[in-house]
């Protein structure tokens, strides 16, 4: 069969070598604790649930609005005022399956042949693959575990060229946790200010922040941001509802809302039907205590995780504001993530995640999004691996 050259592009993740090795591993009969899982380990709120089933029951099982219905755009457009200081109208918002699923159609709606887009590095494994899959160009900046894994002014300035179109952020970061403040977006700023770069900004996890540091919005820090910013956000993360599949993309070019509607309708159509009527409890407020649960469990996760492997004399690792990912430098055994991933799972049966799948080596990426228990029996055979090599 010929396949096209479009697909032919796309690359299977660096991290199924891992999750296959885990898996024959598990079939083997060998214990192996997972640290790599990209989702809560929580179940999704009842009150959102028993939504759901009263959507099943009520008969809400059509096709809806493409973009989502109306009251759920309007309970994400009164999300984002209230808690991202963001001012979206409800037409200005369109629902896809998952972040990932409006990142895509994002970049299909943006992306050009030989159009560039800046990613900092490192970045999440999808959208780099995604700027490929369109004919585009990533260029990479590299950060600095000095500097937070943060870019800065200079930096993004050094990258771009006539052939910028997009500059993509995500904070807090997959893999590295980190938060991007108020002043570090205004310098962003400064640099963007006189080009006409769009820039995509993933706050999916969001509402995952600790150490009461208060997050920002991308676009809210001025007008002009907001006018050249694409927000994209979801309930995977802090709703733990990875499987409902539910993201969206809000921006204030409405034009721009069309062509993406025009994409979705001609490709999925509307997210299922029971998926929107139950996201408007994730949104709000409902779902406030459950989430506010998962976050403080979190942040006890986080600190745990923290300490204990700084507590090992050869590694070490920067305290992550958001998400649930703690980014392990591992330089001082070795540099190869890839095979140190390796190694630590067929002798200790731990799966993290190599950092070189997130385009940078010399460190590997731990979930702590797991039990308190799970955390301290893995770290406990991680300091065993490097005692005994
Ligand atoms: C940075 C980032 N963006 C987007 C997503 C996609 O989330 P979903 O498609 O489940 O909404 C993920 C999931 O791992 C992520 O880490």
């Amino acid at each position: 069969m010929k396949y096209s050259k479009r697909i032919s592009t796309l690359e299977e993740s660096l991290t199924i070598a891992i999750s296959s090795l885990a898996r024959d591993l598990k079939a083997q009969g060998k214990d192996v604790l997972s640290f790599s899982a990209g989702e809560p380990d929580f179940d999704t709120p009842k009150i959102i649930k028993d939504e759901a089933i009263r959507a099943i029951n009520s008969g809400f099982t059509k096709y809806t609005q493409v973009s989502g219905i109306n009251e759920l755009l309007v309970a994400i457009s009164n999300k984002l005022k209230s808690e991202n200081n963001l001012d979206y109208e409800p037409n200005e918002i369109i629902v896809s399956n998952g972040a990932k699923h409006s990142l895509f159609n994002v970049f299909a709606a943006l992306v050009d042949s030989g159009d560039e887009v800046i990613i900092p590095s490192p970045y999440w494994v999808t959208y780099p693959e995604l700027v490929r899959y369109f004919g585009g160009k990533s260029i990479f900046i590299e950060t600095d575990e000095d500097n937070d894994f943060k870019i800065n002014a200079s930096q993004l300035r050094a990258a771009i060229t006539p052939k910028t179109k997009i500059l993509v952020l995500t904070s807090p970061s997959n893999p590295t946790g980190m938060v991007y403040s108020k002043d570090e977006l205004l310098s962003l700023y400064e640099v963007l200010k006189d080009t006409d770069i769009i820039v995509v900004s993933d706050e999916i996890y969001e509402r995952l922040v600790y150490d009461n540091i208060s997050f920002t919005s991308t676009g809210s820090i001025n007008n002009d941001m907001l006018n050249r910013t694409i927000t994209i956000n979801g309930l995977s993360k802090a709703v733990a509802m990875t499987g409902w599949r539910m993201g969206y993309a809000a921006s204030k070019d409405k034009t721009l809302i069309k062509m993406l509607n025009n994409l979705q309708s001609q490709s999925t159509s509307n997210i299922n039907s029971i998926t929107q009527k139950a996201s408007i409890f994730g949104l709000n407020g409902d779902a406030k205590m459950d989430i506010d649960n998962f976050i403080s469990a979190f942040n006890i996760r986080r600190d745990l995780a923290y300490k204990l492997i700084n507590d090992i004399k050869l590694l070490n690792v920067r305290l992550p504001q958001g998400a649930f990912y703690l980014f392990i430098n591992i330089k001082k055994i070795n540099p190869d993530s890839m095979a140190f991933c390796k190694d630590l799972l067929e002798k200790e049966g731990v799966a993290l995640v190599p950092g070189v799948a997130f385009g940078m080596d010399g460190y590997v990426r731990f979930s702590f999004a797991c039990s308190e228990e799970q955390i301290k029996a893995g770290i406990t055979r991680i300091d065993r691996y490097i005692a005994n090599l």
